[in-house]
């Protein structure tokens, strides 16, 4: 079958690898994709939001699958677009994608269908959204209602920071229309952990477990970021815990979602908080998440394309996934600058060499482009290195010891990816 990709980074370069590695895939597309992605598949010029382009192009190429990465052209339609053209395509109708287009939307579904969640408020004025604030104290966090890039959110750990954040977003509009309605939260308190489920509608299927580390800077410190490493399995996401999150969070939400006529298909991200009164949703996200797909796709034993067909053709009932045992670590290099103003331009060089021909390192580009036959970075996350072994420890010097003989001054990485899981090597 022929098959099309949506997207440009790490996430979209590790699904790439492993639908080009499957026996079903006969021609693999992607668009807009990026040079390493043009590795595995014919990259085409078409942006990812550019949802006219990509019908186009996939009448134009005689597709039979289409893949959506990244969560604007879902929320934007693409599935319904393509799908009323005939076109089938693995990811949520935009009626669905809601649960990440819309903080509140997803609030309000978790309070109707009594799905863990912090307490909140949602406002549409800034003085009642600042009353709710005043009267419940701080700390407490302020979310822009719709998709901010991941900088909608603000964790206020006083009454006067959150008020600022609820004028940056209401009164300054720093997210435009996105946070003309704000969500206000109760502040929980807990590990952070990251779980699948591919979901067809009616049934899910979940994914190995996966740890993301958020902030810019080693011990979890600095500004949040899109992800700056992360490792699979997470053994904080215990077969027991992961029993209750399938049973209170996510088949309450895939049949909530029936109920409402928005059935979801794809698949279905929940951002966790594990609290001493159990796991609690902090958010949905509507797409696998960017570095936990590169960290999961080393692991998957089975092929993904026959999954990702199954959960669009409502058939997951039954369907079984297999993973290998082993631990993968992704570490992500940046540019100097992320999570503000990236460097960009700068020369990579190293990168064939970095794996030491070990087929157990990845790397997977996000924002790199060629130019003049040098590879650039491109973007704030430029690539993410990941490598897989017996256990997390193993995996993570693995790939360090590739990080390491890439030539890239302008870069930086965490050096403690996987620190919950196995302590950091001193250095
Ligand atoms: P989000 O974009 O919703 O994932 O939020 C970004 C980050 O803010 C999360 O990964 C959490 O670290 C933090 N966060 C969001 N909501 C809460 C909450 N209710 N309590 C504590 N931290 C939160
Ligand atoms: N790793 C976080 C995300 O993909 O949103």
């Amino acid at each position: 079958m022929r098959v099309l990709v949506i997207g440009s980074g790490g996430r979209e370069h590790a699904l790439c690898w492993a639908i080009a590695a499957s026996p079903l895939c006969d021609a693999l597309f992607c668009a807009p994709g990026n040079p390493g992605i043009a590795e595995e598949a014919i990259c085409v010029p078409v942006a990812a939001t550019d949802i006219e382009g990509i019908v186009a192009l996939a009448r134009c190429e005689r597709i039979d699958f289409v893949v959506v990465g990244p969560e604007a052209p879902l929320v934007a339609g693409l599935v319904d677009r393509l799908e009323s053209a005939g076109i089938r395509a693995f990811g949520p109708t935009a009626a669905a994608a809601a649960l990440e287009g819309s903080k509140g939307f997803t609030k309000d579904l978790c309070a109707k269908y009594a799905i863990p969640t912090a307490a909140y408020g949602r406002f549409r004025d800034a003085a009642e959204a600042k009353a709710f604030v005043r009267r419940r104290g701080a700390p407490i966090v302020v979310k822009a209602d719709g998709l901010a890039a991941g900088k909608g959110v603000t964790v206020a750990t006083s009454v006067a920071e959150a008020e600022a954040a609820i004028d940056e977003a209401m009164v300054a509009q720093r997210f435009g229309a996105a946070g003309a309605e704000v969500v206000v939260e109760e502040f929980l308190e807990g590990e952070e952990a990251s779980f699948f489920a591919l979901v067809d509608g009616a049934h899910a299927l979940p994914l190995a477990t996966a740890q993301d580390h958020k902030r810019v800077g080693d011990g979890d410190t600095g500004p949040n970021t899109g992800g700056m490493g992360a490792y699979s399995p997470a053994p904080c996401l215990t077969p027991a815990l992961e029993r209750e999150v399938m049973e209170r969070i996510i088949m309450p939400t895939v049949k909530g979602m029936a109920a409402e006529g928005r059935p979801f298909k794809g698949v279905l991200y929940a951002g966790l908080m594990l609290t001493r009164a159990g796991a609690k949703l902090i958010e949905y996200n509507v797409r696998f998440g960017d570095p936990e797909c590169q960290a999961l796709m080393p692991r998957l034993m089975s092929d993904l394309l026959p999954a990702l067909l199954a959960a669009r053709d409502g058939v997951l009932d039954g369907f079984d996934l297999r993973w290998y045992p082993d631990s993968s670590v992704a570490v992500v290099l940046a540019a100097k600058g992320y999570p503000g103003e990236p460097v960009k331009g700068t020369e990579i060089r190293g990168l064939a060499e970095a794996a030491g021909g070990d087929p157990s390192v990845k790397i997977f580009h996000a924002g790199t482009k060629r130019v003049d036959g040098r590879l650039v970075a491109d973007g704030g996350r430029v690539l993410t290195i990941v490598a897989w072994d017996k256990d997390v420890a193993a995996a993570r010097d693995k790939a360090y010891a590739a990080i390491d003989r890439i030539q890239w001054p302008e870069g930086f990485c965490r050096r403690d990816i996987g620190w919950r899981a196995v302590p950091p090597r001193p250095r």
